[in-house]
């Protein structure tokens, strides 16, 4: 199979613990990324079965990944051997049919597996789309689901900046310390940093265990972007100037992925 993610593309995947702010962060980048490289192609990955991505980017999702995968299942049980062939050939088409394009983003969604036994194979499925398609896009932003499983996967295997996202509770940054001790050891990065989110009070960053890494970002509670979501908005009705686009700002910038825009 071709490999063709190289160093040209950057892939940036948000991680931490449930409900830290994942999804809301990885639409602003996608925004920011949008935004500041017009001529660039940036491929949004809803990693998460929940589909938080898609209302997040104000996207409707008609063909996902798992749509995909049952496919494959579907065939390779029908017997027709050729034809499963034939598809895995054009597998390659059919990931690029499935993605759901605004713009210079282009959008693609995990889906939800139904019953226990499927959810690790969607995963396994997610990374072979990942590498197959990634060398397409300048830039790839990818939403992932809570906790350290599509780490664990090496779903994230071809991430160059992992970004993990907590709250300032402990229990967050021990989730942090958990997902960035298996990434050490099952995935290759170039940068890894911190975005704690929705802090009660800025005082208490002095406080933080952060592991060591560095902090990219930190955000207060925004009431905004609650309201935002409340309402079932899209990140691009959010004003510039809100606490989640400027705190993701901050972190593109930090890691040099983003000029002075
Ligand atoms: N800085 C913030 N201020 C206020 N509310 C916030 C902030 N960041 C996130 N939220 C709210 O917290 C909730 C969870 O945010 P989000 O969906 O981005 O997190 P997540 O990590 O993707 O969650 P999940 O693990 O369920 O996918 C949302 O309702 C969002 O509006
Ligand atoms: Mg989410």
């Amino acid at each position: 199979m071709m490999n063709t993610a190289d160093k040209k593309t950057t892939v940036l995947a948000f991680t931490g613990k449930g409900g830290v702010g994942k999804t809301s962060l990885s639409a602003a980048a996608v925004r920011l990324l949008s935004e500041a490289y017009p001529g660039k192609k940036i491929l949004a990955i809803d990693a998460d079965p929940a589909v938080g991505l898609a209302t997040a980017l104000g996207v409707d999702v008609d063909f996902t990944v798992d749509d995909i995968r049952k496919s494959f299942v579907k065939t390779a049980e029908s017997g027709n051997t050729s034809a499963a062939v034939e598809l895995l050939g054009e597998a390659k088409y059919q990931m690029f049919d499935a993605l759901k394009e605004t713009g210079n983003v282009s959008f693609l969604a995990i889906g939800r597996p139904e019953g226990a036994g499927c959810y690790c194979k969607v995963n396994a499925y997610l990374k072979e789309i990942i590498s197959m398609i990634a060398g397409n896009f300048d830039y790839v932003v990818i939403d992932g689901e809570a906790g350290i499983e599509q780490v664990n996967r090496r779903v994230m295997e071809k991430v160059t900046h992992l970004i993990l996202v907590s709250d300032a509770s402990k229990k967050g940054l021990q989730v942090t310390r958990t997902i960035l001790t298996v990434a050490g050891e099952m995935v290759m990065f170039d940068k890894a940093g911190l975005i704690i989110n929705r802090l009660p009070d800025i005082s208490v960053a002095d406080r933080l265990d952060t592991a060591g890494l560095e902090i990219l970002a930190l955000i207060p509670d925004d009431p905004g972007l609650a309201m935002n979501d409340i309402a079932g908005d899209s990140i691009y009705s959010l004003p510039g100037s809100s606490a989640v686009i400027q705190g993701a700002k901050h972190a593109l910038k930090k890691l040099n992925l983003i000029g002075d825009v």
